[in-house]
């Protein structure tokens, strides 16, 4: 049978406990050709969250069953657009310290004999210091074009940097997906803004309207795509290193909305990239409030009957509001067995 052409993906993220799933889900898919993750200051300092997204990287590939090309992960943006600080209360709360869960904390580095469960992995083998995401992000566009995805899934800083090197080539990728914002639902951040885009609505308003064909995939989806714990029991040696990973942001889960699992914000991105077909959307113009007051960073879709019609002169975005949820959580799983010591 004709293998099926592989999707040249990148992912801009904060890693963050969901990114690191995020980041697992893509690398465990035959259908994703991961070639590079930017970083972003978001649920952690930009600095961190460059070091977690080498340490997600090489530890999940020193777990992978069929070792495959591991992406070099690139250092970026380490202020919002529009200035200020991100308030990392909340993140902290969920993600812990590090931003991981503390997963490596208690890690060694590398040293022959020593079992992987007590390793800190190598990150050198994918650490790229030299040059910055937003650089990387124009040049992939520019190099691969519509064959490219991108899936955002930290606020939208690199890709804001990146229109403003190059907005065209940005809007000649094939599909950006955004892990943000939110049409009906309150947000998590504030009432009114989801978090990646309360951190940069600036950033988020250029993105959204920068010509680039865009799926918004919301607090109104990703909210129903919550992995219950039950699923993380037993298993072996990875999956106890994905529970431990996975700690604060139950405990945060149950204190806050009584749910005992983990809410697959950045996952579900992953999989609509690869699987739109698992969400339902509606086209509409998003724009993002950027003023001071208590709407900042509040995405306002536009639902009114009518407002989806072609209209030349404004940006369209795929909002998704429907998915399904059970066929997600099953993909998700099923994935996971590509690493060794999952089962
Ligand atoms: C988003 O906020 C972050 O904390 C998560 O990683 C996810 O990208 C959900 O609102
Ligand atoms: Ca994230």
């Amino acid at each position: 049978m004709a293998k099926k052409k592989q999707i040249p993906t990148l992912i801009d993220c904060d890693p963050g406990i969901d990114d690191a799933l995020a980041i697992a889900l893509a690398l465990a898919s035959p259908e994703l050709d991961l070639r590079a993750i930017t970083t972003v200051n978001g649920n952690v300092p930009a600095r961190w969250a460059y070091r977690n997204g080498c340490r997600v990287v090489s530890f999940l590939g020193m777990h992978l069953r069929s070792p495959r090309p591991l992406p070099a992960v690139y250092p970026g943006a380490g202020r919002p657009l529009g200035g200020g600080r991100v308030d990392r209360k909340i993140s902290v709360s969920i993600h812990g310290e590090d931003g991981l869960g503390d997963l490596f904390r208690k890690r060694k580095p590398p040293a022959p004999g020593l079992p992987n469960k007590n390793r800190l992995p190598d990150e050198s083998r994918v650490a790229s210091q030299g040059i910055e995401s937003s650089q990387v992000i124009v040049s992939l566009s520019r190099s691969l074009g519509s064959a490219l995805s991108i899936i955002a899934i930290g606020p939208l800083t690199n890709l804001a940097l990146a229109v403003r090197r190059d907005r065209m080539a940005l809007a000649g990728v094939g599909r950006i997906v955004v892990m943000g914002g939110a049409a009906q639902m309150p947000g998590n951040a504030s009432s009114t803004a989801e978090f990646n885009v309360h951190c940069d609505p600036e950033a988020a308003e250029l993105v959204m309207n920068c010509g680039a064909p865009i799926t918004m995939i919301g607090l109104d989806v990703t909210r129903r795509a919550v992995l219950p714990s039950r699923s993380l029991r037993g298993g072996g040696e990875f999956r106890g290193a994905l529970r431990d990973l996975v700690r604060p942001y139950i405990g945060f889960s149950k204190r806050r909305r009584g749910v005992d699992g983990v809410t697959l914000h950045d996952p579900l991105a992953v999989a609509a990239a690869m699987e739109p077909g698992l969400v339902g959307c509606l086209r509409r113009k998003v724009s993002v409030e950027c003023g001071n007051g208590p709407a900042r960073g509040m995405t306002v879709v536009d639902l009114r009957p009518g407002a989806g019609a072609p209209v030349s002169h404004t940006r369209r975005v795929e909002v998704a509001m429907e998915v399904d949820e059970k066929r997600f959580l099953r993909l998700f799983l099923s994935r996971l067995r590509a690493y060794r010591g999952w089962s």
